[in-house]
């Protein structure tokens, strides 16, 4: 079946200097095709390749090269990176490459790529033995630690005659990973979500606290890949240093009687992924003054309250086609405590992990999951980067709560 997802698409298609360009009037011509509107920007070299003349003519747009052929639209670099909906590089040549992955902008398309507001799609294409220079492998490990996608070259017979890895996809496999991305960027669009991260702080004092491992890196990288699917994300966060996704609006709480408030104000989201280690007890009356050492009775008397339970009270009002998902942290007896808390709290899901596994839990980079569902489901997920966790986490619940339906044409 036909599908409208490139309909009104916005496309700019960056071409530089691979042979592989010849390639590329063939890619804009099928992307308009499917009624995206591409704008061709070329590298200098790109045109020894493939003309500017005949991209303009597919593409029903002239080709920019030049980022100073008309003084009064020097600045259209910015306007062009707002503009667009997704950003493709192919081919990617080494030395643009070597340009991108150093925020170098001395081109209007590398002008454009470092102003770009959308996702950036590249598709290196270049000579075998180029191809595998730890200089090449480092540059695109760079790009997509920026985030970028990175569409790997193929095995084939190259330019030099050598037979190897460093072809450009077919263009018809570009547009279906292009369709792939366009359709995530707005799998959310419309909805909003409310994700918790990092711990809370309890006073004890005026200087001491209570609190716990947590770092808010898991959160972090669901709020992150929630927007980039085109969510309105909202993330409440314990005192955490890590740098808040781009689109994110994110909310700072100390406590967890600030967290509760906080997630109560935003409590109607359709979509809520309650990551934050929020502390159960929280001392009772905490002291306006600093204890001092002599204060042993005080200290021995500290005593501890129950604090309210977030999660139970949203599962609790949960309105229908709203998504709960808790998170477990266990030592031992993981999948029955979490089945119990997944019912007791009325939730959709809950991620479990075992804080005492290697390469799970607090402060690592990385986690191993298991996730169970309402519907009795369990799938215990590999140990990955929690960046990719948070994507395998959504790409598990989200079809499952029918956000990603697609569209027949009309
Ligand atoms: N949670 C919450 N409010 C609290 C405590 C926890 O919303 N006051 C949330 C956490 O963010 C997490 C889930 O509830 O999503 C954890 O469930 P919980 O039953 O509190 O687990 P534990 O804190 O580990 O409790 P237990 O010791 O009973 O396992």
């Amino acid at each position: 079946m036909k599908d409208c997802l490139l309909r009104g698409c916005k496309l700019i298609l960056g071409v530089t200097g691979s042979i592989a360009a010849y390639k590329t009037p063939e890619l804009v011509r099928l992307l308009v095709r499917e009624g995206a509107e591409v704008q061709v920007l070329a590298s200098p070299t790109a045109t020894r390749f493939v003309t500017a003349e005949t991209l303009a003519t597919v593409s029903r747009r002239p080709v920019l090269t030049d980022m100073f052929a008309d003084h009064k639209t020097w600045t259209q670099h910015v306007a062009l990176g707002r503009w667009a909906d997704l950003c493709i590089i192919a081919p990617l040549s080494a030395q643009t490459l070597a340009k991108l992955s150093h925020g170098f902008a001395d081109s209007m398309l590398a002008a454009t790529v470092l102003a770009a507001q959308c996702p950036v799609l590249v598709c290196p294409a270049m000579d075998h033995d180029m191809y595998m220079h730890r200089a090449v492998r480092a540059n695109l490990a760079q790009l997509a630690a920026y985030g970028y996608h990175v569409m790997d070259a193929e095995l084939g017979e190259l330019a030099s005659g050598l037979t190897g890895y460093g072809r450009m996809p077919e263009p018809h496999a570009i547009v279906t990973r292009i369709k792939a991305l366009v359709r995530r960027a707005t799998t959310l669009a419309g909805t909003h979500a409310l994700v918790t991260a990092g711990p809370t702080r309890e006073p004890v004092d005026a200087v001491r606290v209570v609190t716990n491992r947590s770092t808010g890196t898991m959160g972090f990288a669901l709020a992150d890949a929630l927007a980039r699917r085109g969510a309105q994300v909202t993330l409440v966060s314990g005192p955490s240093h890590l740098k808040t996704p781009a689109g994110v609006s994110r909310v700072d709480v100390e406590t967890a009687a600030e967290m509760a408030s906080a997630v109560a104000a935003h409590g109607s989201a359709d979509y809520v992924f309650m990551a934050a280690a929020v502390a159960d007890y929280a001392p009772a009356a905490p002291s306006a003054r600093k204890l001092k050492k002599r204060d042993r009775d005080a200290v021995r008397a500290i005593a501890l309250a129950p604090t309210k339970d977030i999660l139970q009270a949203l599962g609790a009002d949960k309105r229908p086609g709203q998504v709960l998902i808790g998170f477990a942290m266990e030592t031992h007896d993981g999948v029955a405590n979490a089945r119990q808390k997944l019912k007791a709290k009325n939730l959709d899901w809950v991620v479990l992990n075992y804080v005492n596994e290697a390469g799970a839990g607090f402060g690592t980079g990385t986690n191993r999951v298991t996730l169970l569902g309402r519907d009795g489901s369990e799938e215990r997920l590999a140990r990955m980067p929690k960046r990719a966790v948070a994507e395998a986490l959504l790409e598990r619940i989200l079809p499952a709560s029918g956000a990603e339906r697609s569209e027949p044409c009309a």
